[in-house]
C-alpha cells in the first residue's frame, strides 16, 4: 500500500514538474498538513483462514456431495411446510429469519436449494471463521409436543428430523380419529422425537429415556464423527459403510463410550433384530384390525379409537426413523410393547 501511493505521488509530481514548465496557472489553495495513514487491514484475512490449502473445506465439500442432503432430490418440494424442512431457502427463512411463512397462500420458495454448508453455518455472514457456527441452536420448539428439548449442536438436524405436525393427535382415552389418507401419521424423519421420546403416542405406564437420549450434542456425535472415506461419518452423515463387499457399521463416534466396541456392533445387531420383529407383529395386528394395508406401510381410511390410529401412528413413525432402537432402545421397546398390549384384542 505505502509503495504504491509513493509511487503515485512521484507521477503526480512528476506531471506537476511538466505543467509548471509550460503555463503558470493560478495559484492554488494551500493544502491541508498530509498524515501517513496507518495501513489498513488486508482485506482477505478472514477468507484465507477458510480458504487455505489446508484441504479441510474440499474434505468437507466431497462428504456432503455423497450425502442424501445433496442426492436425495426432493428439495423441489418447495410449497407450505414442505419447504422449511425440504429447502435451504425455506428453512432458513422459517427457522433463522423469520421471512418465510409456509402458511401463507400460495407460499412458495423459487430456485429451491436442498440442505447445503450455507443451510447449517452462517458461511459469508462476516467473513471469518466465526461462520462456521450453526443457523440453529438451542431449545427445538417440537411439533406434536410441548416439550422443547436441546439437542446441542443437533438441534440444526432435529429442526427438520421430526415428526409432522398431526392434527388432531390421538391420546390415550380419548375421541375416536378419522382417518382420511394413506400417509396418516408423522412423515418419514421423526428421529428427534425418538430420541429424546416425545411426541409419539404413549399408552400404559414405564416410559424411560435410554442414556442414548441424553448423547452430547446428540446426532452429531454419532453421525458426524470421523469419516469413512465419503461413505460414512462426517458430512455424509450414514453410519453404514461398504467392506469389501459387506455393510459395516461406522462406530467411530460410539469408541468413546464403548471401548468394546465389538461387543456393542454384535448387541446392535440383536437390538435391531429384536425391535424389526416387535415391528413385525404389530404390523400383523394392525394389519388384521383393518387399519393398514397387508404388504404395504399405507393407513387404511375410516374412524379407529384413539389407541389403534395412535398404534398405526407409532408403527410408522418407529419403521421412518429407520434406527430400530438404537436412538433411544429401552424407550422405544416399551413403546412397541405397550402399544401392542393397547390394541390387543
Ligand atoms: C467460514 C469460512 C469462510 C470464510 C471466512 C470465507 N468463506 Fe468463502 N466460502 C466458504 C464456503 C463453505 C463456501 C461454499 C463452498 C461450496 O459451495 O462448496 C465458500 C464459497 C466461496 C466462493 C465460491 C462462490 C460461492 O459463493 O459459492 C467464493 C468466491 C468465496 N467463498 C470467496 C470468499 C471471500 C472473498 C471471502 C472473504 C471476504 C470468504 N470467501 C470468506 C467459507 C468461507
Ligand atoms: C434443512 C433440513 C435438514 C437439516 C437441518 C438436516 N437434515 Fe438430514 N435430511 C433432510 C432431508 C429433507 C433429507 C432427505 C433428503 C431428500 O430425500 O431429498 C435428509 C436426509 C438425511 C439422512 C439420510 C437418510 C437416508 O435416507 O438414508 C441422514 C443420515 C440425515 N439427514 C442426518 C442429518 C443430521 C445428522 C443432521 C444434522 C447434522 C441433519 N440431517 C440435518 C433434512 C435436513
Ligand atoms: C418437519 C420437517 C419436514 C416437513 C415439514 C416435510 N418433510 Fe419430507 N422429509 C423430511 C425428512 C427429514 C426426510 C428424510 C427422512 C429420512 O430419510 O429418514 C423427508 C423425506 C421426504 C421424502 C422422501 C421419502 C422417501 O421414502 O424417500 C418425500 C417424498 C417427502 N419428504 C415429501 C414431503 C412433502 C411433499 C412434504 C410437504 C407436504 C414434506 N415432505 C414435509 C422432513 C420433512
Ligand atoms: C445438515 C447440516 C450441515 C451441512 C449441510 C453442512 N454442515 Fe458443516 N457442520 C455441521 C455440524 C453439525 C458441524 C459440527 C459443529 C459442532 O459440533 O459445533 C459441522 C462442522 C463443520 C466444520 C468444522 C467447523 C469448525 O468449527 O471447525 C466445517 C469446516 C464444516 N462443517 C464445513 C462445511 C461445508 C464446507 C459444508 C458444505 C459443503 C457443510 N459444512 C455443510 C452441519 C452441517
Ligand atoms: C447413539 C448414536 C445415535 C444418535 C445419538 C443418533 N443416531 Fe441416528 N442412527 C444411529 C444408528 C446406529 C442408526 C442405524 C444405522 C444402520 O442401521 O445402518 C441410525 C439411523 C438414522 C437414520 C436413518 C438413515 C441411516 O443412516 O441409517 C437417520 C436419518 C438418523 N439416524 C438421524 C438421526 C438424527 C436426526 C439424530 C438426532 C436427533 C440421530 N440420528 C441420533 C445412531 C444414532
Ligand atoms: C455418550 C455415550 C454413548 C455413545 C456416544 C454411544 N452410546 Fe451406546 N450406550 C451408552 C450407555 C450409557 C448405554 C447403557 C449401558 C450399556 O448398555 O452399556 C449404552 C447402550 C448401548 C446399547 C445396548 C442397548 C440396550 O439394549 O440397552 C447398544 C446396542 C449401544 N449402546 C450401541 C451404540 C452405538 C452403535 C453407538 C454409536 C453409533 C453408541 N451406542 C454410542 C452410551 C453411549
Amino acid at each position: 500500500m505505502k509503495k504504491l501511493a509513493t509511487a503515485t505521488t512521484m507521477i503526480f509530481m512528476a506531471s506537476l514538474t511538466f505543467i509548471s514548465c509550460t503555463k503558470e496557472g493560478p495559484a492554488g489553495i494551500p493544502g491541508k498538513d498530509g498524515e501517513d495513514g496507518i495501513n489498513g487491514q488486508d482485506g482477505t484475512a478472514g477468507c484465507i483462514e477458510c480458504h487455505d490449502n489446508s484441504q479441510a473445506l474440499f474434505a468437507k465439500t466431497i462428504q456432503w456431495e455423497k450425502s442424501i442432503h445433496a442426492t436425495g432430490g426432493n428439495f423441489e418440494r418447495n410449497t407450505g411446510d414442505c419447504a422449511t424442512c425440504h429447502t435451504s431457502q425455506g428453512f432458513l427463512g422459517y427457522h433463522v429469519t423469520g421471512t418465510y411463512d409456509p402458511s401463507a397462500p400460495g407460499a412458495a420458495i423459487s430456485n429451491p436449494n436442498p440442505p447445503n454448508c450455507y443451510t447449517c453455518h452462517k458461511v459469508h455472514d462476516s467473513y471469518t471463521p466465526a461462520d462456521w457456527e450453526l443457523t440453529k441452536t438451542g431449545q427445538v420448539a417440537m411439533y406434536n409436543t410441548t416439550q422443547t428439548p436441546d439437542f446441542g449442536a443437533g438441534s440444526q438436524c432435529a429442526s427438520c428430523h421430526q415428526g409432522r405436525p398431526v392434527n388432531p393427535f390421538p391420546t390415550v382415552g380419548g375421541g375416536d380419529i378419522t382417518i382420511t389418507n394413506t400417509r396418516y401419521g408423522v412423515h418419514h424423519g421423526p428421529q428427534a422425537n425418538v430420541v429424546k421420546g416425545t411426541g409419539l403416542f404413549e399408552p400404559g405406564t414405564g416410559y424411560n429415556n435410554h442414556p442414548h437420549a441424553n448423547i452430547e450434542n446428540t446426532c452429531v456425535t454419532c453421525h458426524m464423527a470421523e469419516a469413512f472415506g465419503t461413505q460414512a461419518g462426517g458430512h455424509t452423515m450414514y453410519l453404514g459403510y461398504d467392506y469389501y463387499g459387506s455393510t459395516v457399521l461406522n462406530t467411530a463416534g460410539c469408541v468413546g463410550c464403548h471401548p468394546n466396541v465389538e461387543e456393542y456392533v454384535v448387541k446392535t445387531e440383536e437390538l435391531q433384530a429384536e425391535v424389526e420383529l416387535m415391528l413385525l407383529d404389530l404390523k400383523a395386528m394392525l394389519d388384521e384390525i383393518g387399519a393398514m394395508n397387508p404388504g404395504s406401510d399405507n393407513s387404511v381410511a375410516g374412524t379407529y379409537s384413539p389407541e389403534v390410529a395412535g398404534a398405526v401412528l407409532n408403527y410408522k413413525a418407529l419403521t421412518e426413523d429407520r434406527s430400530l432402537g438404537v436412538h433411544n432402545p429401552s424407550y422405544v421397546k416399551r413403546v412397541l410393547q405397550n402399544t401392542m398390549e393397547a390394541i390387543q384384542q
